[in-house]
């Protein structure tokens, strides 16, 4: 299996361009089995995950041509709606076809998604939501088993709008709903709804094909059924986390980049931490300067969900905050597993005790190389960056969790001056 060998101290100058978001077009591909018709998408990246959906995508009917960023779908005859372990196994964003299926045919199979690296992760506030609208679910043999209640000979079955209140904030979970009551009868209010960009984004593709949604953004969504929708062109939102996690290699190598197209907006809680922490950052048209320093100043940082410090760069500024100038705390409050890096940055030579949910951090003065091990896709790209600041080599085994989502990594990384490349090596 590949791995990435980093040869770290590099200064990274230069330009990175940021590509379309991952947990943006997963729920947005999955929206496109709710009507029938011809849809392009672009900016689309090229991700392992992205693969993962599009191929359950075509198991269920839709059929897709890529080329390049660009896809143009068409979901006019689905022929199943089952989505199998294979698939969900490695991917659990595939829960996102549960909602869209469910309002389309009636009736859905989806592999129960598991535990993973980061934590349980249950999808308990899903399966509550669907049923309050009209939906009997049962969990068999591994497989969520859900069909509309009422009597399929009326021929007419629609899933029910309904008040539903998620007392966890869940951004799949708000996905799913919105997406399933567009094609209810009548309205749902989604409560302590999720705020995350992806949401609004997914809103604006649905509300374009003629969905009535208001609200995405904050955390009340209203959403009044429509009986169909009509296929459209949309173009993805740029990936924030992508950016946030380049932005940190300009700051964790002294360098000077430029992060070429993202939205500043969606970054607002990163660069106000990158801020505090000695990093400057300069809004510059479509993108954002960046330079860094030799050792940053230590900051503390609590995961929350959006508009907080998001918990998808929470590895990637402890990596940074490992060679800070003192003592911080990192303190995750999303995922109750998300600290698997530690482990492997101590072996870099990082000085992180764990506490509880936090991570207390003393800063070193400096990384040393080392082979370590991605646990999942943050925690790689954590290792990517402690491994550009290292002296010496490192390498980070275990790649594929990085290919999830991280488009043309080592690319983008070369061409504004780091040492990596990819090679065969052990799994
Ligand atoms: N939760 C429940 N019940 C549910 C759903 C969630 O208790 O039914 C809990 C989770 O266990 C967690 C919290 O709610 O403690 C938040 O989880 P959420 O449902 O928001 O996470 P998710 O929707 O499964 C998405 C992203 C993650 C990102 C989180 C948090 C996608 C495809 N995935 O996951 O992205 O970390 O929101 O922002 O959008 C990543 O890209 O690396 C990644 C893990």
């Amino acid at each position: 299996m590949d791995k990435i060998v980093i040869i770290g101290g590099q200064r990274l100058e230069g330009e990175i361009p940021i590509s379309g978001s991952k947990n943006a077009a997963l729920p947005i591909l999955a929206a496109t089995l709710l009507g029938k018709g011809d849809h392009h998408l672009t900016n689309v990246p090229d991700l392992k995950d992205v693969t993962t959906i599009l191929k359950l995508l075509r198991r269920l009917g839709v059929t897709i041509q890529e080329d390049g960023d660009s896809l143009a779908l068409n979901a006019s005859t689905l022929t199943s709606y089952d989505a199998p372990y294979d698939l969900v196994k490695t991917m659990r964003a595939s829960i996102l076809v549960l909602g869209p299926l469910l309002a389309r045919l009636g009736e859905a199979k989806v592999s129960l998604p598991g535990g993973c690296a980061i934590g349980a992760r249950p999808i308990n506030l899903h399966l509550m939501g669907l049923e309050k609208m009209g939906c009997e679910i049962e969990i068999r043999s591994g497989y969520v088993y859900a069909r509309l209640l009422g009597s399929p000979a009326k021929n007419n079955k629609r899933l029910q709008g309904a008040r539903i209140y998620l007392d966890t904030t869940t951004v799949t979970g708000t996905e799913n709903l919105m997406m399933a009551a567009t094609l209810a009868n009548g309205t749902t209010i989604l409560e302590n709804a999720a705020r995350e960009p992806e949401v609004i984004d997914l809103a604006n593709f649905l509300c374009c094909r003629g969905a009535k949604i208001s609200g995405a953004g904050t955390d009340i969504i209203t959403i009044d059924g429509v009986e169909n929708l009509k296929p459209m062109d949309y173009r993805i939102m740029p990936d924030r986390i992508e950016a946030g996690t380049y932005m940190v290699a300009g700051a964790i190598t002294g360098g000077n980049l430029y992060v070429k197209n993202c939205i500043p907006r969606h970054l607002e809680a990163v660069i106000f931490k990158l801020k505090e922490a000695g990093v400057q950052i300069i809004e510059d048209g479509d993108g954002l300067r960046v330079k860094g320093l030799e050792r940053p100043r230590p900051v503390d940082v609590k995961t929350l969900p959006y508009p907080g410090f998001p918990t998808d760069m929470q590895a990637q500024m402890m990596a940074l905050m490992s060679i800070g100038t003192g003592r911080c705390v990192i303190t995750e409050t999303i995922f109750e597993g998300r600290f698997t890096h530690v482990g492997e940055l101590r072996r870099m030579g990082a000085d992180i005790k764990i506490q509880g949910s936090s991570a207390i951090i003393q800063g070193v003065t400096r990384l040393l190389g080392a082979p370590v091990m991605a646990s999942d896709l943050r925690a790689s790209a954590c290792l990517i960056l402690s491994g550009l600041a290292a002296e010496g080599e490192t390498q980070v085994l275990r790649v594929y969790h990085l290919d999830r989502g991280y488009e043309r990594i080592e690319a983008k990384l070369q061409k504004v001056g780091a040492k990596i490349m990819r090679s065969k090596g052990e799994s």
